[in-house]
């Protein structure tokens, strides 16, 4: 049997997978790792926590097979956007800044009157948002003179442990797309965006495709590791593009819909498109040849973590999601709106906040745990709605997959709320096992992606929508009122 590694660097923890060439789990192993808010809005890792993490879960996986010389390629995937500094001898310069950190609105705003905000969203397909990477590097630039000196390489987070396996400098396009420093139409990087930032070109990892091989496991790494050296290393994906591959969302019709801490509604595309207004993330695809439109919503299950962790802190998940059926859609007149860590998509705005609106004193705790479910569907209904709308075509199939969609009461209400067929996809172990089917390609075992995921993918139960799908056009149309009613007392907020 010839295995595959996915390597998984998210916001929580450092995983090692390893599947055979059916689809079936061999190995898995997580390591978490720890992040530090220093300041309001800063969100920030250090990477070694990622490379030590990440050491401990392969050697365990490795130590559960019987030779390293079966895992036939690795695939890397991870957490994007997440900006890492190296210096000339390859030292991290800083704590790695992160996707959900949200102190740069100062350079957004820059980088749209430099370059232009419409001519930005033509050059890379996306406008400047707080979490991506190129407003992180003017960030340190403006903040930190001395560490941008010292820069010499710039590096996602997945990356950085590529570098640690292969001595490499290389990310992939779906991962690159997301620094938008690319030029995702072209798939190489956008000189013009560069030049005009006046970010050095040889600063940049090179860009491969999501199965092409960017190196082998080298002699030192595959000392500490276990792994044989010259296992080759495939360009992977960034954690979105990675967890769609994962469910088999390879080819236009197919969209992928993550209830994970961040939501997402991703739709592949056969030709570049982008969303005029940059409403819609327009990245590479992981698989060659394709680009997907994105929608971000940041905190989907996170809300409900939330929730539960402050509300409920004793009750499971499962019962207290159970709870919220016995209450009618709409919930008696209570909406929760989900932004509790700031918004990307509808509503691209670090100072958005969550709220409960409607409170009354009939409402019980199962209204309020419906609420947050209802509120999450909504926000992802935004996403959805954009994407019907957009460049995307004919969406053949919706596929769940995430922690959220463990809950059969919230599937059921994200059918209700989309008013749409959802295939749950038994995508257990996430992006890795995407990062692992590009491995499969990459490593020979397959001979292209579409072709790996019908292989390697396996999916679940089909929801309908049911009667209360209908019921929900109002709850939906008021959640829509209240973003904008509610932005300026949001923004007046923020400042206390
Ligand atoms: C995607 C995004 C998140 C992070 C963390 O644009 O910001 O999905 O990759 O998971």
């Amino acid at each position: 049997m010839a295995y595959l590694l996915g390597l998984d660097v998210s916001t929580t923890g450092s995983k090692a997978l390893i599947i055979d060439e059916t689809g079936a789990v061999i190995a898995s192993y997580t390591t978490p790792h720890p992040i530090s808010h220093p300041k309001p809005l800063w969100s920030e890792q250090d990477p070694a926590d990622w490379w030590n993490g990440m050491l401990t879960a392969i050697r365990a996986a490795v130590n559960d097979i019987d030779s390293a010389d079966q895992i036939k390629a690795i695939g890397l995937t991870g957490q994007m956007h997440g900006l890492v500094c190296l210096d000339a001898n390859n030292n991290v310069l800083r704590p790695a800044i992160l996707w959900n950190d949200q102190r740069t609105g100062a350079e957004c705003d820059a980088i749209n009157e430099i370059i232009g905000a419409e001519r930005h969203i033509q050059l890379t397909g996306n406008r400047p948002l707080t979490g991506f990477t190129s407003p992180k590097i003017l960030w340190v630039r403006n903040h930190e003179p001395d560490i941008y000196a010292q820069i010499a390489h710039v590096l996602l987070p997945k990356d950085y442990i590529r570098f640690k396996l292969t001595g490499g400098y290389a990310t992939d396009m779906a991962d690159g797309a997301g620094m938008i420093l690319l030029d995702v139409a072209n798939r190489r990087w956008s000189d013009v965006v560069l030049r005009e930032l006046d970010i050095p070109a040889e600063w940049m990892p090179d860009a491969y495709e999501g199965p092409a091989i960017t190196g082998v496991v080298s002699d030192e790494a595959a000392a500490i590791t276990g792994l044989k050296a010259g296992t080759p290393v495939v360009g992977g994906g960034g954690d979105q593009a990675a967890q769609a591959t994962g469910v088999g969302a390879v080819e236009p019709g197919i969209v992928a819909l993550t209830v994970g801490t961040s939501g997402v509604v991703f739709a592949p595309l056969a030709s570049y498109a982008y969303e005029p207004e940059g409403r819609l993330h327009a990245f590479c695809h992981a698989v060659p040849g394709q680009w997907h439109f994105m929608g971000v919503m940041l905190s989907a299950a996170g809300s409900l973590q939330w929730y539960r962790d402050t509300l409920a802190p004793d009750e499971d998940f499962g019962p207290l999601t159970d709870e919220a059926e016995s209450i009618a859609p709409g919930c008696e007149g209570l909406v929760f709106l989900p932004y509790l860590t700031g918004e990307r998509t509808p509503h691209p705005d670090p100072l958005a906040r969550g709220a409960f609106v409607g409170l009354t004193a009939r409402h019980t705790r199962a209204h309020l745990t419906r609420a947050v479910l209802e509120g999450v569907a909504f926000g992802l209904r935004d996403s959805f709605e954009l994407i019907k709308s957009s460049d995307a075509g004919v969406i053949n199939e919706v596929r769940v997959s995430g922690g959220g969609a463990k809950s059969p009461v919230w599937r059921q209400i994200l059918a209700d709320v989309f008013n749409a067929p959802l295939v749950v996809a038994e995508a257990l172990e996430g992006a890795a096992f995407g990062a692992a089917v590009l491995a499969g390609v990459g490593g020979g075992v397959f001979s292209d992606v579409p072709t790996a995921a019908k292989a390697l993918v396996s999916l679940g139960e089909r929801v309908e929508p049911g009667p209360d799908a209908a019921s929900y056009a109002d709850a939906y149309a008021l959640y829509r009122d209240l973003y904008p009613a509610l932005k300026p007392i949001f923004h007046r907020l923020a400042d206390i």
